[in-house]
């Protein structure tokens, strides 16, 4: 049995990942920062596998609440989900909204990935996983202020990674395209190229136990995203993708 914290336990692809890993018997810590929303996911867990969950209320710009995450009962598995779809055209009028969109979308997560690294550096064990995005791959005119803070989690955990590839803890960061949540709800129609939850939360398992360094979900973004990365600027700029 292993223990899994799950930071942003709300979302729809961390609600999918916490059903996997409890129907497998393992011990959940879900924290997220609504608590009904929480409760509601807890005794869910519960009745379905009979799960052990604790629940954690956190909102994840408060910084200063991070390092209580890992005091004690530290988990085997620490996965951050959370994160907003930036208004890229209110983003571009309104700095503060920019600004706040770093903070969720960023800071937090640096901030917390180094309060668990730190503590799964001294123990010598354990696997950080965080989810990024394809739109971390290239800086598009549509959606640069998310996809750059997803490029900054990318090159964090590179460095990450770096870091703690002499002792025994691995750092895998997840690539989703296009998929149909809560956060993409107001995208319509949604096309072939979308995946369900479900299947993102298989690809997060599979990608935490083989220890991925990098894991696009589903498959085919690889192809994609290696495409779009080396289509030349000039193309690029007069295709306004
Ligand atoms: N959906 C996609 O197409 C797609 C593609 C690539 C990457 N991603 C990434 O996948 C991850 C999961 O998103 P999702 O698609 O599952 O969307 P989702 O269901 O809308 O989940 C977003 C989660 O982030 C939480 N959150 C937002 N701001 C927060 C804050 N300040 N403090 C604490 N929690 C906060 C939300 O909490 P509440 O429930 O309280 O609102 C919610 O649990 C995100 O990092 C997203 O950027 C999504």
């Amino acid at each position: 049995m292993k223990h899994i914290m799950i930071y942003g336990a709300s979302s729809a692809m961390a609600k999918q990942v916490a059903h996997l890993y409890a129907k497998r018997g393992d011990r959940l810590t879900l924290v997220a920062r609504n608590a009904e929303k929480l409760e509601t996911i807890k005794s869910d867990l519960e009745t379905r596998y009979s799960a052990q969950v604790k629940t954690i209320v956190q909102e994840a710009t408060d910084y200063d609440s991070h390092s209580t995450l890992f005091e004690d009962d530290l988990p085997d598995i620490f996965l951050i989900a959370h994160g907003i779809l930036t208004d890229q055209d209110k983003a571009q009028s309104d700095n503060s909204y920019l600004l706040n969109q770093f903070h969720t979308n960023f800071f937090s997560q640096t901030s917390l990935l180094t309060h668990a690294a730190n503590a799964f550096e001294k123990r010598g064990s354990g696997t950080l996983c965080v989810i990024g995005s394809v739109a971390g791959d290239r800086g598009r005119m549509s959606n640069y202020a998310y996809g750059s803070a997803k490029a900054g989690i990318e090159a964090f955990c590179d460095g990450l990674r770096h870091r703690l590839s002499k002792v025994n803890v691995g750092v895998v960061l997840i690539k989703p395209g296009f998929t149909d949540t809560p956060m993409t709800a107001h995208i319509q129609p949604k096309g072939a190229l979308w995946a369900k939850p479900e299947k993102v939360a298989k690809d997060i398992v599979n990608a935490i136990e083989k220890n991925k360094p990098v894991k696009y979900t589903p498959g085919i973004w690889n192809y994609i995203m290696f495409i779009i990365r080396n289509i030349p600027r000039f193309i690029f700029h007069a295709s306004r993708l």
